[in-house]
């Protein structure tokens, strides 16, 4: 065996997706090999901190794991998106409990009254389920655009045209864009070299209406973008197509502020939350998985126990998924969103349909006095819902400060979810129920839901 090879049994898999096993000095990171599986693999990374390291299958030893099925997408195990497609559903579903249990267990450790992790809530849709598709586009070695995804640790632009998980129709146009785009001589954007024209694509649906947005290095060719506008016009579904200008470097796809040139119909979507319409543009938060993300909005509802006195604040509101739900069951909200497009959209939506929700924009962990006192005094319940790293320290300060009875915790990082509620249970707060749901079948992914009590 070459010396920078071993053989790997997958006991475990990270929260990557990737198979974990033990050699004789290290932990090995494996994709595409799953508990049972036995593999020679190349090690490709040592990890400088720890016995760690991460490598690739070079040949499959012994049989294959009973849970192992042939994944949806032609692109898997290259685009680096969905880790989990070759893993059964129902395995899958076991192992996003158990991440959870794993990333919680310091609190369950000191937790008494034994609550424990809720077996996980299925998705209804385990493909097709997106309502957005994100591609960067690039170029092949003989110049044809390519709109995919970058290959993991590279620049490497994968094809994800074929791609079973976004809605068939963002799939459809996705196709119907490159041919547009090639067709009107649109240049793929190199990273490396900073030149280019066409850096991303991005494609959302709701109720079968597409928009499409272009993100442009600034200089664009306006007669190119026209030409791709001429020829989507073409295609029943799609309701608008937008452009935007970005020369940032920091990897942002749609920069807060970005203005968009709207090439055809309108800059946004109608997107239905607790059935408001709400508009939805190119760059706001919106939850891909629809009909799951309603479930799970329904539930902590109904966790919240809400009365027609209960005063409830949606901290990391987005476009008010959750508060909107909360005014839905009678509740008045004051929603709080550092995304100040998603909070003009959210007061807008929340008008037209009466609902006694107030949006602020601003950062959750860093209020200025005059948003602080919006909030007002003594909520009945509290929901957070923060981006994958969790609550910042502030965050954790003024849910403190609001002394709220009860505190929902809406989390897509279940890692950073068990560090917060060790921090909540130092200023009295204990969980007493547990639901992960799976937004994303296919990945790692997990959301979870914690009801917590002071
Ligand atoms: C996971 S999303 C949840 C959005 C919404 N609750 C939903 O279900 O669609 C997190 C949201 O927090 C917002 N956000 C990020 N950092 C924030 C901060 N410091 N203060 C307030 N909002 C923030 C993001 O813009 C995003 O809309």
């Amino acid at each position: 065996m070459k010396s920078n090879r071993c053989e790997v049994e997958a006991t475990e898999l990270d929260d990557a997706g990737a198979g974990v096993g033990p050699t004789t000095n290290r932990v090995v990171h494996v994709p595409n090999l799953l508990p049972g599986e036995r593999a020679e693999v190349a090690i490709d990374h040592l990890s400088p901190h720890k016995a760690e390291a991460w490598g690739h299958v070079v040949r499959r030893l012994g049989p294959s794991s009973r849970d192992r099925v042939p994944p949806a997408c032609p692109a898997f195990g290259r685009c680096g998106g969905c880790t989990w497609q070759h893993l059964a559903y129902p395995a899958q579903l076991v192992a996003k409990r158990r991440r959870v249990e794993l990333a919680l267990a310091d609190v369950l450790a000191i937790e008494t009254r034994g609550v424990t992790v809720a077996p996980v809530r299925a998705s209804p849709q385990i493909t097709g389920y997106r309502n957005k598709g994100k591609y960067v586009a690039g170029r092949t070695a003989d110049d044809k655009l390519v709109l995919g995804a970058y290959a993991p640790r590279s620049h490497h632009v994968i094809d994800t045209l074929g791609c079973r998980v976004v809605a068939p129709v963002i799939d459809e146009i996705a196709t119907w864009v490159r041919g547009a785009a090639e067709g009107a001589k649109l240049t793929a954007y190199d990273e490396r070299v900073r030149s280019g024209e066409l850096r991303y694509v991005i494609i959302r649906e709701a109720a079968g209406d597409v928009m499409v947005a272009l993100i442009v290095a600034s200089g664009t060719s306006r007669a190119k973008l026209e030409q791709v506008a001429n020829s989507l016009a073409g295609h029943p579904a799609v309701r608008g197509l937008v452009a935007i200008e970005n020369d940032r470097r920091d990897g942002a796809i749609v920069p807060a502020g970005s203005s968009a040139k709207v090439l055809i119909g309108h800059g946004h979507l109608m997107e239905e939350l607790a059935g408001v319409p709400v508009e939805v543009g190119a760059g706001e938060f919106v939850q891909v998985n629809r009909a799951q993300a309603a479930a799970m909005y329904a539930r902590v509802a109904e966790l919240a126990s809400v009365t027609p006195a209960t005063r409830a604040i949606d901290l990391f509101a987005g476009l008010g998924g959750i508060g909107l739900h909360l005014a839905r069951a009678g509740a008045t909200v004051v929603a709080v969103e550092i995304d100040r497009d998603a909070v003009s959209q959210l007061r807008r939506a929340a008008e037209r349909a009466g609902l006694p929700l107030t949006a602020l924009a601003g950062d959750a962990g860093d209020l200025p006095g005059d948003l602080r006192a919006q909030l007002g005094a003594s909520p009945d319940v509290v929901v957070v819902n923060p981006p994958r790293k969790g609550l910042s320290e502030g965050t954790r300060e003024l849910l403190h400060a609001l002394a709220a009875p009860m505190v929902i915790y809406v989390s897509c990082g279940p890692e950073a979810l068990g560090k917060d509620l060790l921090a909540l249970a130092a200023h009295g707060y204990a969980p007493d129920v547990i639901e992960p749901f799976d937004l994303m079948p296919g990945t790692a992914q997990i959301e979870t839901v914690v009801r917590l009590r002071r």
